[in-house]
């Protein structure tokens, strides 16, 4: 394991490399346990740099077999070679020299899924970020480009498939039993990019045609036998190559663009050039064992790794520090995508909530961090939802503020520009304040300071001369590192609803304000709207234009007439979704109190009649009838919080909406959309209601029947699961539990996506119980720990899914969090950092509860062998 050296990266040190790098041929002979690397790099020292100055390599975990200068053997006491780096002294000048560099490493023993190492056979590599450094020494950061030329020997009855990344050049047989092939990409790259598979395995096979009338192969590689599983992802791709032709003019520029599937993968998939891997739970689909979830999350993941070949490839970052300027718009770039392949509201509906449930308490807690933050000791820690989900709000505000036309040239200047290089957020930037003429000073604000700012809103109306004021007033609480903060740039949607439910016209006089924006860019300013003909409720922060909370007294009769009249749907389930925290907020407060809940009437009339209201799409109204989680609540709460009550309050308040909606539940329950199954978003939302449905009718009739019913005839994944939950979560101890569970495992035990669900659907029942049955999966069969989708599925889902089970009042989920990241932090530390960021929000918790969660979190510093990944997040977190 590399030792943790405490070492601090700054943004500020930011300094080009000594050495420029032209060209790499790398040359791999495969094997599991002596795999042998030939990389010869052509490079020069750059101008200005003293002549004195060594070529200093990267590595991680490596030993050097040989090493050479232009062709002859180096004088040993012209370098030195470390497992972590590699210093070379005594170079040319000026002159361009080449040097080539042996090393040998151990695939089949690399646990860490980082650099080069096996999954059930294959080989596979993954660099992004610091992986390269684990396959040989080189200058190992994204703003050393160079153009790689790749040749890779194996055995053809281990791996006839021979791949990396651009185009095929040419291969053939090399000796007894061996063959190779050659792999060329012209297009400079840095070396997190690179990518190399070799093994058995099956494909399917088409073809694009570029705008410009060029022909790409496509190709996905899958594991034997599952091929038939890979058409969607492969309809997916060339969705999104069309797409990004058509929104932004880009196209593909390689002639083959592939994707291979693994199992053993840390994050999702990887934007390799040319040669995309894939978690395959990303990739393999069919009705029988995926769910629309599953069919939503492919097409995200493929259109997000396509769409990074302009946005991170072609340019790239010029350190870590900017990974949102790739990361943040790339994933604005597939939430655009989605929305126009689907229900746009519904699609920005899921966003916010992904947003609110990830980032927000992220930038609530000890590990809170700015879009573009200023130092890391891990960056493999920085892949976080802030980097990610703030970092596509903040182009998407950029959006907002520039309108669309100005924000696509803004995008054709940065094409354009920076092609071919590694830049900067500033480069970005500067880009949109050129095409607009705007100062963007003061909106770059959101990539350096941390936290969620938080807006209180105040209104007058004033009858007797038709004015309306708004008043808003901007605060950003410190976070870690930072104390005080500047006045920042909000662009905040808006609309007023009259009283007769229509929208009045007309920007303010006094504040800025454009295209039903208006811009808070002081801490305190006043928006006046003259000739206002009604009170008017004002429907703010729509679509979540900028991602702010809001304080703001507003009744639930307003909130309502807004979930009635507003005419922008997202506004509309903000309003119902507002109303609904608001009274979920208030029950567990006075469940907390032992006072008897509020009265929960006029929350349960609405969602009754929006769940009754055909005009609206049922996708919609599935997303209205999904009461905020436990963890939403508890967001709201902010601090002393005790998970039961507000499991308890939840609860009732559940149940008082399938009461009073049990009729109408009831039909919709029934309401399966026709066969056969298609994944689109129309009969996706027909079965999310469905599902929700079903959920508030068992509750209401108290019985597992129904939902057994529906699982026994259930013909696809979604419904099923829809089912097994209802039965797991609702009737933990009924039998038709026991039973639904035990024919979901004997039928898809041979297919561990699928048994994910299986494990997840249990973590999650809600419970101090669940603790136990989460112990007695992990010695299930079907359990393996080595495997980062079970233990996401398992460990994962009870950690971030289950509320009162994780954070049990007797410690013990905190402790078993803490016990199974130390089990896996010598094997696969970047796994093991990401499970233990589940303890982020510990100090929100009751001090009984908190004190509890800290003694863990000590017992885990305390362990001296501890990975980087591990000792960064638990330390931060104990300090925040
Ligand atoms: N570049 C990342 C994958 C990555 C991140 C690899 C960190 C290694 C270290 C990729 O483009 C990505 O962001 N994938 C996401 C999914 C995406 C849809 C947001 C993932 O893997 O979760
Ligand atoms: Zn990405």
């Amino acid at each position: 394991m590399r030792t943790d050296t405490g070492q601090v990266f700054h943004l500020k040190n930011y300094k080009p490399t000594d050495f420029v790098v032209e060209r790499i041929d790398l040359t791999f002979e495969l094997d599991p346990v002596a795999t042998l690397v030939v990389s010869r790099v052509i490079l020069h020292r750059r101008a200005g740099v003293a002549e004195d100055a060594p070529l200093v390599l990267d590595g991680d975990e490596l030993t050097l077999e040989g090493l050479q200068l232009d062709g002859e053997d180096l004088d040993h006491a012209l370098f030195t070679a470390t497992p972590d780096s590699l210093t070379i002294h005594g170079l040319p000048a000026t002159a361009p020299f080449e040097i080539t560099v042996t090393t040998r490493i151990a695939p089949e023993a690399n646990t860490k899924l980082s650099g080069l190492y096996r999954t059930k056979g294959v080989y596979c590599t993954q660099c992004e970020a610091e992986g390269f450094r684990r396959i040989t020494y080189f200058q190992d950061r994204p703003d050393v480009l160079a153009v790689y030329t790749v040749t890779v020997i194996a055995r053809k009855d281990e791996a006839p498939l021979l791949l990396s990344n651009g185009n095929y050049l040419g291969g053939g047989n090399y000796d007894e039993g061996r063959h190779f092939a050659t792999w060329f990409d012209p297009h400079p790259k840095p070396a997190y990019l690179f990518a190399l598979v070799a093994g058995d395995l099956g494909v399917i096979e088409d073809s694009f045609t570029t705008q410009s009338g060029r022909q790409v192969a496509l190709r996905i590689y899958v594991e034997h036998g599952k091929e038939l599983r890979a058409t969607y992802a492969m309809d997916v791709l060339k969705r999104s190559m069309r797409w990004d032709e058509e929104v932004y003019g880009r196209e593909y520029d390689l002639d083959i663009f592939m994707i291979v599937a693994v199992s053993d993968f840390n994050m999702g998939a990887m934007e390799n050039k040319g040669l995309n891997v894939f978690n395959d739970k990303y990739v393999l689909a069919d009705p029988e064992t995926a769910t629309d979830a599953d069919y939503a999350n492919i097409e995200i993941i493929v259109a997000h790794e396509y769409f990074h070949n302009w946005t991170g490839n072609r340019i790239t970052c010029r350190d870590w520090f900017q990974l949102c300027l790739k990361e943040g718009l790339t994933v604005y770039r597939d939430h655009c995508f989605a929305a126009d392949q689907r229900s746009a509201p519904v699609k920005r509906i899921s966003e916010i909530r992904v947003l609110k449930a990830h980032q927000f308490p992220e930038d609530a807690g000890p590990l809170a961090h700015p879009v573009r933050p200023a130092s890391y000791r891990e960056i493999n820690n920085f892949y976080t939802a802030t980097v990610y989900e703030k970092g596509s709000e903040v182009v998407g505000m950029i959006r907002t503020i520039l309108g669309r036309e100005a924000f696509r040239k803004g995008m054709d200047l940065y094409f354009d520009r920076h092609d071919g290089e590694a830049v900067t957020i500033e480069d970005f930037l500067a880009c949109f304040a050129e095409v607009s003429g705007r100062d963007l000073t003061q909106f770059a604000l959101w990539y350096s300071q941390a936290g969620t700012p938080s807006v209180s809103v105040s209104t007058v109306w004033n009858e007797a001369t038709s004015v309306f004021s708004v008043t808003m007033e901007q605060t950003l609480a410190p976070t870690p590192g930072q104390s005080r903060k500047q006045v920042m740039h909000l662009p905040l949607a808006y609309g007023l609803i009259l009283e007769d439910g229509g929208e009045h016209v007309g920007t303010p006089r006094s504040g800025e304000a454009r295209d039903g924006v208006l811009h808070l860019t002081k801490r305190k300013q006043t928006f006046t709207f003259e000739g206002v003909p009604s009170r008017p409720v004002l429907s703010i922060n729509r679509g979540f234009s900028a991602p702010v909370t809001i304080a703001m007294e507003q009744s639930a009769a307003d909130l309502a007439h807004i979930a009635r009249h507003d005419t922008d749907g997202v506004a509309r389930w903000q309003a119902l979704n507002d109303h609904a925290t608001l009274h979920l907020v208030a029950a567990a407060r006075f469940t907390r109190d032992g006072r008897p809940a509020p009265d929960g009437k006029e929350l349960a009339d609405i969602l009754v009649a929006t769940a009754a209201d055909e005009s609206l799409e049922q996708a919609f109204r599935a997303q209205a009838l999904s009461l905020p989680a436990e963890s939403d609540i508890a967001r709201e709460i902010g601090s002393n919080i005790d998970p039961d009550s507000i499991r308890s309050a939840r609860e009732t308040v559940l149940a008082e909406v399938a009461r009073a909606g049990r009729d109408v539940f009831g039909r919709l329950a029934e309401k399966m959309p026709e066969v056969p199954y298609s994944p689109d978003a129309l009969s996706a939302g027909a079965r999310a209601l469905s599902g929700v449905a079903l959920s508030y009718v068992c509750l209401a009739e108290g019985s597992p029947q129904r939902a057994k019913t529906v699982f026994d005839g259930a013909d696809n994944m979604t419904v099923m699961t829809q089912a097994l939950q209802v039965l797991a979560h609702q009737f933990p101890e009924a039998e038709e539990t026991t039973e639904a569970l035990a024919t979901f495992e004997s039928r898809f035990e041979d297919n561990p996506l699928v048994m994910d669900k299986w494990f997840a659907i249990q973590a999650m029942a809600p419970g101090a119980a669940t603790l136990d049955r989460v112990k007695a999966l992990m010695d299930s069969p079907h359990f393996d720990r080595q495997n980062p989708n079970r233990m996401r599925a398992l460990i994962g889902s009870f950690t971030s899914g289950n509320p009162t089970g994780f954070n049990r009042a007797d410690g013990a989920g905190f402790r078993l969090l803490c016990e199974e990241v130390l089990a896996i932090d010598q094997r696969n530390p970047q796994l093991a950092a990401r499970l233990l960021t589940a303890m982020r929000s510990w100090r929100a918790l009751e001090p009984g509860r908190q004190e509890l969660a800290r003694l863990a979190l000590v017992a885990v510093s305390g362990v001296a062998e501890l990975s980087t990944d591990v000792r960064d997040i638990v330390e931060r977190t104990l300090a925040g």
